[in-house]
């Protein structure tokens, strides 16, 4: 076991016995591939819901024929060189007082026309400053090289796929933000209140998502998170990205419908802490967020 495993913060035993309880469960729905963390080919549907993209410039984000756009980029390692470097990020940010990391930047653009170089060098200011922290990480000399590329990655994937979005939907303003998830996950099915969220993970299990088809939207908005867990039609459709991969979901406001999603299941270390993954969301607003997301599916059956 590692250093940074041995010190992982440990979950108290209900918690970690909830976990486990709620593995069995999906393992005898037959997913049990999807939370195995040697596991590298998770569930490989071939997405029909999402248009697959080789780069971001592939992504027709104005054609509203289907729910989103899945860039296929995954490593075969599920980003795995990362743990030790994310769970340091995690732990100090606990020191600070903090939950988790957690950075948000809102990047104004306004509606003045902009020259493609100029939002460039927009983008890029904000992308800088979002990746400030990982280069603040406190890390042993081994694993600097590692921080640099993360750091590296996320800025150039915050401002590749920002270009793409202000290119193709003109948004007066779109979100960065970088955090680590754990236990601080959207752990019911539902649909973003976005327009529109780019999401990619670096380390580890990745987004899990639904073709309409397969869920079934009373349950999705019930109160009881039981209920919400139970309303797919068939689990085994359920498909998965993978760390690398950029998913690109349309949110409830979009004119075409919200993608269905919800985070991973945590996988655990051998202490029984969760093991910490790094995600970049780039979203394209309207108001709302996961959590609000989730009221609104509640507030639609209610209706
Ligand atoms: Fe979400």
């Amino acid at each position: 076991m590692t250093d940074v495993q041995q010190n992982a913060v440990p979950l108290s035993k209900s918690h970690a016995r909830h976990l486990r309880r709620a593995r069995k469960r999906q393992e005898k729905k037959g997913l049990e591939k999807v939370h195995d963390e040697k596991s590298t080919g998770l569930l490989c549907h071939e997405p029909t819901v999402l248009h697959t993209c080789s780069s971001f410039g592939d992504w027709p984000l104005q054609d509203e024929s289907c729910k989103g756009y899945l860039l296929q980029r995954h490593w075969d390692t599920q980003g795995e060189r990362f743990h030790m470097l994310v769970e340091l990020l995690s732990r100090q940010q606990q020191e600070r007082g903090y939950n988790y990391f957690d950075k948000q930047i809102h990047v104004h653009l306004g509606h003045a026309k902009r020259s493609a170089k100029e939002v460039e060098t927009i983008l890029r200011a904000h992308a800088v400053e979002l990746v400030a922290a990982i280069n603040r990480v406190d890390t042993p000399p081994e694993l600097a090289l590692l921080k640099e590329e993360l750091a590296t990655m996320v800025a150039a994937d915050a401002v590749a796929i920002g270009t793409e979005i202000i290119a193709k939907l003109g948004p007066a303003e779109i979100i960065f933000q970088a955090e680590t998830i754990g236990m601080n996950r959207c752990s019911r099915w539902h649909r973003d209140a976005y327009n529109g969220r780019a999401i990619t993970t670096y380390n580890g299990v990745a987004t899990e998502y639904q073709d309409d088809s397969n869920v079934d939207f009373i349950k999705i908005g019930s109160n009881d998170n039981r209920i919400n867990a139970n309303c797919l039609l068939d689990p085994k459709q359920t498909r998965q990205c993978r760390a690398g991969d950029v998913l690109y979901m349309r949110g409830t406001k979009n004119q075409r419908g919200g993608l269905v999603h919800r985070s991973p299941l945590p996988v655990l270390w051998q202490n029984g802490a969760v093991r910490q993954r790094f995600c970049l969301k780039v979203d394209v607003p309207r108001g709302g967020s996961c959590s609000a997301a989730q009221e609104l599916d509640v507030q639609t059956r209610l209706q």
